[in-house]
């Protein structure tokens, strides 16, 4: 290596690495592990998206960075018709490789530096940081604007629903955000890859005129097929909002050749007029949840928040990798909470991807 060293040195070890003995552990369980660590999807892609995928397999070119016009004009639909999200063009509309890249590369494209503060919720979705390290800002864990006392932060993230927590942020706090945003001439990007997950209540975007009174302006909101239609393996998001900033994301992706593979344009833009397969994949979840809900209270869990997304927020009021050992002797695999930050430190994050035999299994394991 260089002198200038290694730019994996400024990030911090992959936490997923650390859960391998548990991992192990899990897996000499006779009926075999139940791996609820990862929010993977594991019911297939809907035939309906697989055929649009493999209609355009046989064109050539080179796909455009911003994504076709039906592509974008399908996202700017689907939002208005499952979110109420209206004011998007399908020119803000910027499709991405999985939203996650986009997370770990967003501080460097907007040109945030080391004068900037980034500030990402306390307990969160470990990329904000990363992307944050990356480009070299200062970054705050804060889940209100109060907290931040006289600070001009750069970009805010939300996360709303939440993972890991599940917790859903109201109108109110959402609409207070956004106004301190203003103020103090931060973007908020708002990352609502679990938006289309609430159980219990309603989840409104960044974008709903309830939120941002139909003003945009400085404001991103990031969209996952990931989760919903069942799409993690495909890698299909997008970004939207203020149209300024999508554009100019949309430069720098363009000289970057960050496009998104034409085949995955047509699978997202098939998916994104189709919410069938979409209510399908909510209910196979919804059964989950309520299955593994039960059977951890009955097995002496207390669980926070989760009231959308794709995660069970527990605690036994212990050490979570304690938590983490006592669920790898039953053959099940969690997420210790304080892959999210600090103060994730007594919960584990327990994922509903998994088929129904696997839950089912998991639910008998926890009564045993
Ligand atoms: C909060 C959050 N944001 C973004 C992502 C990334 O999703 P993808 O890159 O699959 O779009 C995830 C994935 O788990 C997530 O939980």
């Amino acid at each position: 290596m260089s002198a200038r060293g290694r730019v994996s040195s400024l990030l911090p070890d992959f936490p997923w690495d650390t859960i391998s003995s548990a991992k192990a552990r899990a897996a000499e369980h006779p009926g075999g592990i139940v791996d609820l660590s990862v929010g993977t999807p594991v019911d297939p892609v809907d035939p309906l998206i697989r055929a649009a995928l493999s209609s355009v397999a046989e064109i050539p070119g080179y796909p455009t960075t911003h994504g076709t016009s039906e592509l974008r004009t399908a996202a700017v639909e689907a939002m208005k018709r499952r979110f109420g999200i209206t004011g998007v063009g399908p020119a803000a509309v910027l499709p991405v490789i999985g939203t996650k890249e986009l997370i770990a590369g967003l501080p460097r494209m907007l040109g945030l530096g080391a004068a900037d503060l980034v500030v990402i919720p306390e307990v969160a979705y470990p990329t904000y940081e990363v992307g944050a390290l990356l480009s070299g800002t200062r970054i705050l864990r804060a889940d209100g604007v109060t907290r931040l006392g006289p600070e001009a932060p750069a970009l805010i993230y939300v996360n709303s629903p939440s993972n890991p927590t599940g917790k859903v942020l109201g109108v109110e706090h959402l609409r207070k955000v956004v106004e301190f945003a203003r103020e103090r001439g931060a973007i908020v990007a708002s990352d609502e890859c679990y938006l289309g997950l609430a159980w219990e209540g309603r989840a409104v975007s960044i974008l709903d005129p309830e939120v941002c009174d139909g003003d945009h302006t400085g404001l991103l909101a990031i969209h996952s097929l990931s989760k919903t239609s069942n799409l993690a393996s495909y890698r299909a998001g997008y970004v939207t909002g203020d149209p300024d900033l999508v554009a100019e994301l949309l430069e720098v992706r363009k000289h970057s050749g960050m496009m998104l593979p034409f085949p995955i344009q047509a699978a997202m833009t098939a998916a994104l007029a189709d919410d069938e397969h979409e209510a399908r994949q909510r209910e196979r979840y919804r059964v989950r949840r309520e299955v593994l809900r039960k059977a951890l209270v009955e097995a002496g869990f207390r669980i926070d928040h989760s009231e959308a997304g794709l995660y069970l927020w527990c605690t036994r009021g212990e050490p979570c990798r304690v938590t983490l050992d006592r669920l790898a002797e039953r053959g099940i695999l969690a997420a210790p909470g304080e892959f999210y930050g600090p103060l994730g430190a007594e919960h584990v994050r327990i994922a509903l991807t998994a088929t129904d035999e696997r839950i089912a299994a998991a639910a008998a394991r926890l009564a045993e």
